[in-house]
């Protein structure tokens, strides 16, 4: 027998805490930020400038609500932060692993900031998110990229202030993985990217384990949030100032099905509904097997939750989706798509597609254009199967060539904007609501407001009106949005409202 080898770190077992034990650790975590405090005015001081951190986010709505919540503790302990990572004294990587490109992408930073360290010793770099999670990924960066000061998963991202702290009281790596856990660290500090709209997250994890998503590997088992704790939070945002809401969830219609007292997602949006201020509620990600009914209704009474859905396919080919397992059939999808368009018919609807799975044939890859017609998505992302280690569907055999692939997925992509562009227009002349959320880029006297139905729109106006809902009619569709006006409040609005 070999002699058992030594790891320099370990992935911790699942975390467990009741409520009070969580409630506990907000309050060591703000210890910790107070000590920090002091440690970075010294540090400031030797350095002989105000210190920066720079946060750059990769993957999903959930890593970006994450990052808000690091961004906080960072503010709080005295970082300045700034978008430019050549000015910065500290950087932070939320990464994703969800396809080999998004790890590539990080590798490559990694190498170019290991040169920026060589000029600038006191540079503190630190890891986390979903890859994360990925033992050889550890094994990668203690190997390649040792000058990496910090290193956690997707976990333990409220233990920022702790992790920087032993960072600074040592001179090694640090290291901090959980395997999985039902902690729920709440009240920590948190910047909001804009003032007006925010994420709330309502569940982490995902049970689903589709055949090619790494995602329940690193993100773990799926636990919602109590309901309470999510109303507190969205009333807080509300108090604030925040009009829209983005209630986050890798399966939000599997929500609360795991709770001591169960409750449906359904029922939690129309909890969210009554909070005053909040005018609009949007959510992300549908998974078509669990949407149901009942939500549909709430969804068609209501003139809060957005004319939005985002309902990935994946596959259109019933053979693929149950190598999948995605418990659904093309005929299913189908069905619930019509279901909604009779229930809601200025729904605008997204989704989300992969090509070149395992196995694909013509005849499957044939199935996808065809719900892609039928369904009349609004847009897709589309995506090339990326095989990702772990997966049951890495091991099989029949992985498609990648000249195969790349023709599918251009002639997706035609499809996809023909679909598209047939779509969009439907609303020109209409006027509808849109909450203005910033000044244009290109042209300083337009703002960018953004429709119920998700669409942009580009029309005069000052930044005084961003952050508020206004009446805009759509002049004129420019493919994928709208150049508008504003109307008059007395004009009507097309669409119910929204
Ligand atoms: N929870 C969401 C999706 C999260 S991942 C849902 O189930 O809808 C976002 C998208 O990435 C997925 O919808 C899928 O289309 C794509 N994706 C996931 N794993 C992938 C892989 N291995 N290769 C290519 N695309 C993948
Ligand atoms: Fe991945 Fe499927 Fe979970 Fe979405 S539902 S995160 S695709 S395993
Ligand atoms: Fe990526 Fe993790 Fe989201 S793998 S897609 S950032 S949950």
């Amino acid at each position: 027998m070999t002699q058992k080898e030594k790891k320099p770190y370990e992935i911790k077992e699942a975390q467990h805490a009741t409520r009070e034990q969580n409630r506990l650790e907000t309050v060591r975590q703000f210890e910790y930020m107070e000590r920090l405090k002091g440690k970075i005015k010294e540090l400031e001081q030797e350095a002989g400038h105000p210190l920066k951190a720079c946060v750059n986010t990769f993957g999903c709505q959930m890593n970006a609500r994450d990052s808000e919540k690091m961004i906080g503790i960072l503010h709080e302990i005295g970082y300045t932060i700034t978008p430019k990572e050549e000015d910065a004294d500290f950087i932070l990587y939320n990464t994703c692993t969800v396809r080999e490109n998004a790890n590539e992408r990080v590798y490559g930073r990694l190498g170019h900031i290991k040169h920026q360290k060589k000029e600038k010793p006191h540079l503190m770099v630190a890891l986390c998110g979903c890859m994360m999670q990925e033992e050889k990924v550890i094994e990668t960066i203690q190997k390649k990229y040792s000058f990496v000061d910090i290193v956690f998963g997707t976990h333990n991202v409220f233990k920022l202030a702790e992790l920087l702290w032993s960072r600074l009281e040592s001179d090694r790596m640090i290291i901090d993985i959980w395997k999985d856990t039902d902690q729920v660290v709440e009240n920590l500090p948190s910047e909001r990217k804009y003032s007006f709209k925010a994420g709330v997250n309502i569940m982490y994890g995902c049970n689903n384990f589709c055949s090619y998503c790494i995602v329940p590997y690193v993100r773990g088992r799926e636990r919602s949030r109590l309901p309470e704790d999510i109303i507190d939070e969205v009333t807080r945002l509300a108090e604030d100032g925040v009009k829209e809401i983005m209630l986050l969830g890798q399966n939000v219609n599997s929500y609360g099905k795991n709770l001591a007292k169960p409750m449906s997602f359904a029922s939690l949006l129309a909890e969210v509904e009554k909070v005053p201020g909040i005018e609009r509620i949007r959510f992300m990600t549908s998974h078509p097997k669990d949407l149901s009914d009942e939500l549909i209704e709430v969804m068609s009474r209501s003139d809060k939750i957005c004319r939005h859905l985002h309902l990935p396919l994946q596959s259109g080919s019933t053979r693929l989706l149950q190598i999948m397992n995605r418990k659904y059939t093309k005929e299913d999808y189908l069905l619930l798509v019509k279901k909604i368009r009779n229930a809601i018919p200025d729904i605008s609807l997204t989704t989300d597609i992969i090509v070149g799975f395992p196995g694909e044939t013509e005849e499957d890859f044939q199935e996808t254009l065809d719900v892609v017609r039928q369904a009349e998505y609004d847009s897709a992302y589309t995506f090339i199967y990326s095989k990702r280690t772990g997966t049951p569907a890495a091991a099989m055999e029949n992985q498609v060539p990648e000249d195969v692939v790349k023709d599918r997925f251009d002639r997706l992509l035609q499809v996809v904007s023909e679909v598209g562009a047939n779509i969009s227009g439907k609303d020109t002349g209409k006027v509808m609501t849109a909450l203005i959320e910033e000044q244009n880029s290109q042209n300083p006297e337009l703002v960018t407001g953004r429709l119920s139905n998700n669409m942009l729109v580009h029309l005069k106006g000052t930044v005084d009106m961003i952050g508020n809902i206004y009446p805009v009619r759509l002049d004129e569709c420019k493919g994928f949005y709208y150049l508008g006006s504003l109307a008059n409040e007395k004009e009507g609005l097309g669409g119910e409202g929204h």
